[in-house]
This record gives structure tokens, C-alpha cells and sequence, in this order.
């Protein structure tokens, strides 16, 4: 059991309408600590009728929530940011807990999620409309956004704290009320907020948490797009899920965003700053060891610098301590289950019967459990290898040569997917040439780390739409009301 300072953070069961309720499900759900294998909780499996109960009491609680003014609303997100920071210590570790990764990149993760609730307090207020003069000059039109309504947020395992933040806090900051549903593997931590979001003032009902184990999550997702009263669903996770999603919601003709897969490539230019680019791209590559939409998944090095890179680009990955999240001096810790660890095995495998060179063999640590891989590195990847179509997901580095910009354009783009791209050139042509034709919602130059609270996040092609964070995050929560003021010069 993890020792918490408030050990309040820690609930076990559903929280709706400003309430922790006692489920009447004869159903329950297990969670483990993927690093020791070890349960942490079991939780009920909601049913059909309490996960309808929460809808109905969300838009109720929305009735009112709607008309609280944007200044009220900004207050409430500012004390969230607040509690979240004062918790950060207890936070991290839940989310170590029960997601796995290092405590560091943990409280990294809390600060990230925090910084939502920060930047949407600002925005909350600066949700601006305008003003337009259509062709007949005795009208005037006005716009301004109102709050789209009940919105259903379906978050990953991955950012157990960050990426319901993402979605939670420009919801309520146009005025939306929420039901947050967490992957089943990762739960604690938006319960953990829900807690903290009522001390912060959020009216009852405003925000709920309802628990679904992985069997009942289609027939759950199913209901929320079917509901007529949730208005809006932002779903973060796989294309595939993604797209039946959005025809499961074709019947309510819900607005959607999507948050899906990527398939990032990092493109090192002869001319880039080389150390900085080895260690940009490992941090691109092993953030929560490749458990990340946006991590690289295709490494892209240009001729005149492929040996160099392969060489202090395994230096690196050489010196990773792998072991227990909690343990101090881990750099990196476990996967979420051992299906994260089928793929990466499934793509290593084959893209060296396809010829690939081992850089680094990494493999399976069994004495560290069951969740636990060193990374492996390849290179001499090729077109037609898994590892360059499909996203790992996982800690393998796969480093493929390239010799002109124009052939590595067409490789990155030859792909559905279309979220993250990272180039590194100390050429401004390669880097505008890059950025400008690159097809992903998001361009990184020379960094590695680039994901804000101030960035919008989003995909173009599979990787989804919608963008997250940002000024720009709003629009996805609010509608555009228009009015057209006529006859305004008519005096008599
Ligand atoms: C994601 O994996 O979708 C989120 C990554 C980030 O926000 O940095």
C-alpha cells in the first residue's frame, strides 16, 4: 500500500452528483500495480442504470451550471490548480501506482495536468464572440459561444492525471458539465481529482467519475454515444476505437474529438546540432517508454550522419536504469500489461526477418516482472517493416537512413496518421520545408518535449481532430450562437 499524506485522495467508489455512492453492481473490477503485479483495489463495474442516473443528474447539474458567470467558473479551476499543487507528492504516486511509470515523470505529469486547470481559469473569461455587418445595412449580426452542454470524456490509460485535465478544464471553463469515464487500468488518479475538484468549489454534479471494468467498456461507450443528452464526447485513444465511436455516434449526431494514434517521425538533418538531437529524440522515443501518442516512432537520420547518430544514440540507451517507478535513480519503469510488450516484440521480430541490424536487443526482464522490457534498438529499418506502419506504442527505437529531404518528406507522410512530427536542422529551408509540408497537426523543431498547455494538441488524417489545450481548446466545448439585430436604424 502506497502512503499517502492525505490519504483521502484514495476512493473506491463512483463519484456523481457531488457524491461517492455505493454501487448496487454485483460486478467488480481489479486494479494491479503493473509493476508488482500486486491489486490495488477492487472497484464496482457500474451498471447501465447508475451510469444513466449520472447522465441525467450531470445535465441537471448543467441547467444551472451554464448560467454561472465565467469569472466564478475561473475561480473554482484556479483553486483546482491550487489543490492539485499542494497534492502533487500524493498524486504522483498514485499515478506510479497504478500506471507504472517513474515517480519523476509522475510528478512531471501532475504539474502538466495542473497547468490545464491554470491556463483555462484565464481563458474561461476570454471566450470572445463578434460582431459582423451582413449585406443589408439596417442588420446586425453578433456571435458569441455558448457551452455545448453534458459532455462524456473517455481518457486513456497512459496520463491517468493529464489527459482528463486536458479535457475537464476547458470544458468547465465555457460551462460544461462533465462524466468522465477512466480507463480501467488507471482510475485512482481522475477519482483523486473529482475529490479535489469538489474541495475546490465545483458544484455537485458538475464533474463525475463513473467506473466501468474493461468487458463492460463497448456497451459503456455505446450509451454515451447513444445518449441524447450528452452533447459532446472527447475521446482520447486508438483510431480504431475512435472510428467506431464516431459511428456509434452517427445516431445523435454528436460533436466529437478525437485524440487517436500517431506514427511520429523524427528527422535529423546532416546539419543538426547532433548531441542535442541524440538526446532529444530519446526523449521523444522513451517518454513513458514510448507509451505516448506523440513519442517517435520512425527515426529518420540523414546519410552523412547515420553512423554517428547510431553509435551515441545507443550510448545513451546503454546507460537507462530500468526498475520499480518508485525506486530512486529509475530513468525508465514498466509498460501498462504485457500486450504493450506483444507488440514490441511482434515489430522487432519482424523487421529483423526483414533484414533490420540489432543495435541493441533489449528483450523481456522477468526478474523484474512481468510489465518490465529494456528497450531495443534497430536500424537499417525499411519501408515495408511494421515498426515504420504501424504505432508501437512501446520502447523500441527503429533509425532508418535517408538522403535527401524530398525522399524523407514523401516516407513521413506515406502513412494515414497524421499527429506528431519532430525535425532537427540548424537549416531555416529544411526546417520551413519540413514544417510546412509535413502532414501531422503538430511540428516540433529541434525539441524533443514539446507538448503545453498553451500548444494546441490535435491530429489531421487518422490521428483524429479536434485540438486540446491552447486558445483554441474552447472551440471544441462551446457552440456559436449567432443573432442578427435588424431594422436597428428605423427611428419611427
Ligand atoms: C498523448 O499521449 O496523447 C499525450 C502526450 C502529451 O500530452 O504530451
Amino acid at each position: 500500500m502506497v502512503q499517502l499524506k492525505n490519504p483521502d485522495l484514495i476512493r473506491s467508489t463512483p463519484f456523481v452528483n457531488g457524491e461517492w455512492i455505493t454501487s448496487k453492481s454485483t460486478k467488480t473490477f481489479k486494479v494491479f500495480d503493473p509493476a508488482t503485479e500486486e491489486l490495488i483495489i477492487e472497484l464496482p463495474d457500474q451498471t447501465r442504470e447508475e451510469i444513466e442516473y449520472a447522465i441525467e443528474t450531470c445535465h441537471i447539474a448543467y441547467e444551472k451550471f451554464k448560467h454561472t458567470s465565467p469569472y466564478e467558473r475561473a475561480k473554482w479551476l484556479r483553486n483546482l490548480y491550487n489543490l492539485i499543487i499542494e497534492n502533487v507528492d500524493d498524486l504522483a504516486k498514485i499515478i506510479t501506482w497504478e500506471n507504472g511509470k517513474c515517480l519523476t515523470d509522475a510528478i512531471g505529469e501532475i504539474k502538466y495536468a495542473a497547468s490545464y486547470f491554470e491556463w483555462f481559469a484565464e481563458e474561461a473569461k476570454r471566450i470572445y464572440g463578434h460582431t459582423i455587418q451582413p449585406q443589408n445595412q439596417n442588420n446586425k449580426v453578433i456571435t458569441y459561444k455558448q457551452p455545448i452542454g453534458v459532455v462524456g470524456l473517455l481518457c486513456p490509460f497512459n496520463f491517468p492525471s493529464a489527459m482528463g485535465a486536458r479535457k475537464l478544464a476547458p470544458a468547465f471553463a465555457a460551462g460544461c458539465t462533465t462524466i468522465l469515464k477512466p480507463d480501467f487500468q488507471t482510475p485512482l488518479s481522475s477519482l483523486a481529482l473529482a475529490y479535489l475538484a469538489h474541495e475546490a468549489g465545483f458544484p455537485p454534479g458538475t464533474f463525475n467519475v463513473v467506473l466501468v471494468s474493461q468487458a463492460s467498456t463497448p456497451e459503456m461507450g455505446l450509451l454515451f454515444c447513444e445518449s441524447k443528452i450528452i452533447k459532446k464526447i472527447s475521446f482520447t485513444g486508438s483510431t480504431p476505437v475512435g472510428k467506431l465511436l464516431m459511428k456509434q455516434s452517427s445516431s445523435t449526431l454528436k460533436k466529437l474529438s478525437m485524440e487517436l494514434g500517431g506514427n511520429a517521425p523524427v528527422i535529423i538533418f546532416d546539419d543538426a546540432k547532433l548531441d542535442w538531437a541524440v538526446e532529444q529524440a530519446i526523449a521523444s522515443k522513451f517518454r513513458s517508454l514510448g507509451q505516448t501518442c506523440v513519442c517517435a516512432n520512425r527515426i529518420y537520420v540523414q546519410a552523412g550522419v547515420y553512423e554517428k547518430f547510431n553509435q551515441k544514440f545507443i550510448e545513451k540507451v546503454k546507460h537507462f536504469k530500468i526498475g520499480n517507478g518508485f525506486e530512486p535513480g529509475v530513468t525508465h519503469a514498466c509498460l501498462i500489461n504485457d500486450r504493450a510488450i506483444l507488440k514490441v516484440e511482434d515489430h522487432f521480430k519482424d523487421a529483423v526477418s526483414k533484414g533490420a541490424k540489432v543495435l541493441i536487443a533489449g528483450g523481456k526482464l522477468p526478474a523484474l516482472g512481468k510489465n518490465f522490457y529494456a528497450p531495443s534498438v534497430i536500424c537499417d529499418v525499411t519501408n515495408d517493416m511494421k515498426v515504420v506502419n504501424e504505432e508501437t506504442f512501446g520502447p523500441l527505437g527503429a533509425i532508418i537512413k535517408f538522403e535527401t529531404k524530398e525522399q524523407v518528406l514523401h516516407w513521413c507522410n506515406d502513412t494515414p496518421f497524421g499527429l506528431a512530427s519532430y525535425v532537427f536542422s540548424e537549416n531555416l529551408n529544411n526546417i520551413w520545408y519540413m514544417s510546412e509540408y509535413l502532414e501531422s497537426g503538430m511540428v516540433a523543431v529541434n525539441t524533443g518535449i514539446f507538448t503545453d498547455a498553451a500548444m494546441p494538441f490535435g491530429g489531421v488524417k487518422e490521428s483524429g481532430f479536434g485540438r486540446e489545450g491552447s486558445m483554441y481548446g474552447i472551440d471544441d466545448y462551446t457552440v456559436v450562437k449567432s443573432i442578427t439585430l435588424g431594422n436597428i436604424y428605423h427611428h419611427a
